[in-house]
């Protein structure tokens, strides 16, 4: 299975593609974690990255194009799950290009939905591991020590682009950038909206009986 899973900032898409990811055992290729990743290595992708970052920009397209491409390259037949990429029509074209069939290349994109209100208190209230990238949240999905890792001790931090200011700029550039991609895909096959407001199970509870009924 080929799978976009599209979203707000905050939507929740880093916490269900794990949950997909295990369920289904597709790869899950995130763009901000190859970006996060590459900027923790000091590489030269890692520096021109950096300050779009920071200021919740969307990184050029040409970087993100060749970065992406590459990974969905290297994917296993099995499948993967795209986790923020494509976010401009322009990468969404370029996608469909790189894929051998095109379009029809992939197989479900899924749509989740969450109010502003709740994106903003998600994300000011995330902290991750940075050591295995475990995603909590400090009043919904907290640690069981405050601060820290229950996987490996770690002490969490914030992102440096968590931040209430810098929110509201990734808020605005995904309204003008991104949500264009969703009415992209809309015009060219079915999209399945999945209200992502709930609880995370709930929200994975919806998300898995959509794609069981996919699967056949
Ligand atoms: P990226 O890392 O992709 O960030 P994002 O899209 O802004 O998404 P987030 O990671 O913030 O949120 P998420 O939807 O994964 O939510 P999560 O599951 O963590 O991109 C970062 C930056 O990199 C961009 O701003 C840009 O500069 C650059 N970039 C990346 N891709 C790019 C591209 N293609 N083109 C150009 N630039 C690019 O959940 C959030 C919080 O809520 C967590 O604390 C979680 O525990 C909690 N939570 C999740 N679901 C629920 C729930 N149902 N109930 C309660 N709490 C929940």
């Amino acid at each position: 299975m080929r799978m976009v899973l599209l979203g707000a900032p905050g939507a929740g898409k880093g916490t269900h593609c794990k949950r997909i990811v295990d369920q289904y055992g597709l790869l899950h290729l995130s763009s901000g974690d190859i970006l996060r990743r590459e900027r923790a290595e000091g590489s030269e992708l890692g520096k021109q990255a950096q300050g779009y970052m920071d200021a919740g920009a969307l990184v050029p397209d040409d970087l993100i194009v060749e970065m992406m491409s590459k990974a969905v390259k290297a994917a296993p037949a099995s499948g993967y799950v795209l986790d923020g990429f494509p976010r401009t029509v322009n990468q969404a074209e370029a996608l469909d290009r790189s894929l051998e069939d095109g379009d029809a290349g992939i197989d479900v994109v899924m749509n989740l939905l969450v109010d502003d209100g709740v994106v903003v208190e998600r994300i000011t209230g995330r902290r991750s591991c940075p050591q295995c990238g475990a995603v909590y949240h400090v009043v919904n999905m907290p640690p069981k020590q405050e601060g820290v890792c229950d996987h490996d001790g770690a002490a969490l931090v914030q992102r440096p682009d968590d931040t209430a200011e810098v929110v509201k700029n990734r808020l605005a550039t995904y309204y003008e950038q991104t949500k264009p991609v969703v009415d992209y895909y809309r015009a060219r096959r079915t999209v399945h909206d999945v209200d992502g407001n709930a609880d995370a199970d709930a929200v994975a509870a919806l998300l898995f009986e959509k794609l069981d009924a996919l699967k056949g």
